[in-house]
């Protein structure tokens, strides 16, 4: 694994913006996977950017989004569908058919899951973008979720829903439900560029890639994946331990 330690979040940002670019120029058919939350918001502006100087486009690109809330309309300004469009499908040239983000229509319950692995079928994303809950989770992949799970609903973490109340204004408003790939799907992407900052991820990120590989810390499977970016500012990486060790696996 590679592990870049930035100042802050705006450098952490760019950094993992130059890995997609870079893949994009020479790739201009890439297929990448989206993740949502407050940690990829600098990475999509530094892309939103380079797309407005013509240094790129989406033309060509298809996305794939992680995960989405179950129980919320795709309509609602909290569903990362709009996430999506608010910080980064609105700005740019990619087209619409070429965008997938897992579908919450309760009258379909059954069929989501296979459905959204589907769309996934073939379709090996060259970078997968990825963050980390606090309780270890990427995705919605919570603590004790099967490694071999591809698309799944899943109930979410206490912890979870208390991490992203803020986004809602009050817990009871946060779904209890999501639709999320499985480790197995994220782990077919090429590359794994992950991104976290703050002091708040210090101790998973040290657990998920000093610690053993368990259920209990979703992240900690991705020390198994061939090549694993992980780009942190100084808070997060102040409790990762042998880190040029790490760096030489
Ligand atoms: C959510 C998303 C994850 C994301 C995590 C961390 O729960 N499902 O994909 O990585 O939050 O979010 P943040 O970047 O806001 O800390």
């Amino acid at each position: 694994m590679r592990i870049i330690v930035c100042k802050d979040y705006d450098e952490m940002s760019q950094k993992a913006a130059a890995i997609v670019i870079k893949e994009l120029i020479l790739n201009p058919e890439m297929n990448i996977g989206l993740a949502t939350g407050s940690s990829p918001i600098g990475l999509y502006k530094n892309l939103i950017d380079a797309y407005e100087k013509k240094i790129i486009s989406f033309k060509d690109v298809s996305t794939f989004n992680l995960d989405e809330y179950v129980g919320i309309e795709r309509t609602h300004p909290q569903s990362y569908y709009s996430f999506m469009y608010e910080n980064l499908f609105k700005y740019i040239d990619i087209q619409e058919e070429n965008i997938n983000i897992p579908d919450n229509d309760l009258s379909r319950i059954d069929e989501l899951s296979t459905d959204y692995d589907k769309r996934l079928l073939g379709k090996q994303r060259d970078i997968q973008i990825l963050g980390i809950g606090k309780n270890g989770h990427i995705g919605f992949n919570e603590p004790g979720a099967s490694l071999s799970n591809e698309t799944f609903i899943t109930e979410l973490n206490e912890q979870t829903r208390i991490d992203n109340s803020r986004f809602f204004g009050s817990l009871e408003d946060v779904p209890k439900f999501a639709i999320t790939m499985g480790i197995k799907n994220i782990m077919y992407a090429k590359k794994i560029v992950m991104i976290a900052s703050g002091e708040s991820k210090a101790k998973v990120i040290n657990e998920a890639f000093n610690g053993a590989i368990t259920t209990e810390v979703p992240a900690s499977i991705l020390q198994l994946h061939p090549d694993l970016v992980l780009i942190v500012d100084e808070e997060a990486a102040s409790k990762i331990e042998n880190i040029d060790f790490l760096n030489r696996l």
